[in-house]
């Protein structure tokens, strides 16, 4: 592989025009109209200050003014075109989780582009597929990254009206912070161990508590993001009257929320809720714990009516009669201290191999080729005491069946494999390149908990 560092910045005076300064990202537009020269977004990372723990200066790294970062909308079928610039102290690149797209924009360090360096930037440019709520997230140093507030939403916007009339977009993150927003271990290899290091204090949109204002007796559009590094979110919202819309980037026929959903790191939900009397409260809990508050404000519409079922994306159908088997099995192997010096410990494996995130050269192993074009079934074999949320690049697959539970088959790119579960997914190979398969409990991926599939 060989790549070509063109996209250094010559000194910032040119770009300065447009409003640098750490964490202060502009954000302009240029009318889309394709590939060619020019941007959409200027997205900034950089060091910014955040006040998580009342009083107390957080020391975090962000995508533009916030963190979570900067929302990015585009509308389904257009162009994303965003340069980005690293002000950062350290190297990194922006993997768009979940979009279909071309390799090189994939934000894979040594697969995809090299990493961008501080001061350098890098031009990202691709066509979004599919409509739905996507993030954002470097795929370098992953675990201190995403840990420090490297996050970001994506939404991408259906191209006709969908009758929803409201929207919000509730970004889920827990932070590695003590009591004075001091950053504590992003990961602790006997936590890495186990279900992963989880932060202590929980935010929604990067406030602790926040509160959501919903306009009352409407039905409002609230997509939910787990950004988080590790915790699985039991979500529940009692009392509500909330309908599930979409799962990850996907539609699902519309169902109630029920007694609880549970959103992996990296998955989204798209949720209808009908706010209540204004004055009114609903709490977004976590299991029994309160997460944030929706309140109900007055407003003067007419009361809305539930939206139809939002229209499915153009993912290629797999033949499951003609499709081939693979099994992946994820395994534990938990060998702590046989490491040797500056390399992360190897708990995890896939089939029996572990990747090494200090080894550049892992995705030259894949550990399956497809064939592109042809249809494949993935039998997910958890051989753990630990969940997985199991995420594929580049492609989405369609999850079909689970030992655990009944399943309605549906298209996602991330899928929560419970302890001991077996599942199957299917998918059609349609996007040549070699993509990444992987945990997406931050610690897990960087103990192991990774491989690479190449389509070709
Ligand atoms: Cu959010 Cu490798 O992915
Ligand atoms: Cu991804
Ligand atoms: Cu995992």
């Amino acid at each position: 592989m060989s790549f070509t560092r063109r996209q250094i910045l010559g000194g910032l005076a040119g770009l300065a025009v447009v409003g640098l300064g750490a964490g202060g990202a502009s954000r302009y537009w240029l009318g889309r109209t394709g590939p060619g020269e020019g941007h959409d977004y200027e997205l900034i990372a950089a060091p910014l200050d955040v006040e998580l723990v009342p009083g107390f200066k957080t020391p975090a790294w962000a995508f533009g003014a916030s963190a979570p970062g900067t929302e990015l909308r585009v509308r389904q079928g257009d162009w994303l075109r965003v340069r980005f610039i690293n002000q950062l102290p350290v190297e990194t690149t922006i993997h768009w989780h979940g979009i279909r797209l071309p390799l090189e924009m994939d934000g894979v360090p040594y697969v995809s582009q090299l990493p961008v360096k501080p001061g350098e930037y890098f031009d990202y440019k691709f066509r979004v597929p599919d409509a739905g709520s996507y993030w954002y997230h470097p795929h370098v140093s992953s675990s201190e990254e995403l840990g420090r507030g490297l996050v970001g939403p994506l939404i991408v916007e259906e191209r006709e009206p969908t009758g929803f009339a409201h929207e919000r977009v509730v970004s889920l993150k827990s932070w590695h912070v003590d009591e004075q927003g001091a950053f504590t271990d992003f990961s602790v290899t006997r936590e890495a161990a186990r279900e992963g290091t989880a932060g202590r204090l929980s935010t929604i949109n990067g406030v602790p508590q926040g509160v959501i204002e919903l306009p009352a007796g409407q039905v409002t559009r609230v997509r939910i993001l787990n950004l988080d590094n590790t915790v699985t979110y039991r979500l529940n919202l009692p009392g509500a009257e909330a309908m599930i819309y979409a799962l990850d980037g996907n539609p699902v026929k519309p169902r109630p929320l029920g007694k609880d959903y549970w959103l992996g790191p990296g998955m989204r939900m798209c949720l209808a809720i009908r706010a209540p009397a204004a004055g009114e409260e609903l709490s977004l809990r976590n299991g029994p714990v309160r997460l944030g508050t929706f309140r109900s404000v007055a407003s003067h519409d007419t009361p809305g009516d539930w939206p139809p079922e939002l229209p499915a994306n153009p993912v290629a159908e797999p033949d499951l009669a003609n499709a081939e088997k693979l099994n992946f099995n994820f395994e534990w192997v938990g060998s702590m201290s046989v490491t040797a010096e500056g390399k992360p410990p190897s708990l995890w494996q896939i089939n029996g191999k572990a990747w090494d995130i200090t080894d550049k050269t892992c995705a030259d192993r894949p550990i399956a080729k497809l064939e592109k074009g042809k249809s494949y079934i993935f039998e997910l074999k958890n051989m753990t005491q630990y969940q997985h949320p199991i995420h594929l690049h580049g492609m989405s697959f369609k999850v079909i069946a689970s030992n655990r539970k009944d399943v309605i088959p549906y298209f996602t790119d991330t899928y929560l494999l419970g302890r001991n579960e077996r599942a199957r997914i299917a998918l059609v190979a349609d996007n040549p390149g070699v993509w990444m398969f992987h945990c997406h409990v931050i610690d897990h991926m960087e103990t192991g908990l990774m491989a690479a599939i190449e389509v070709s």
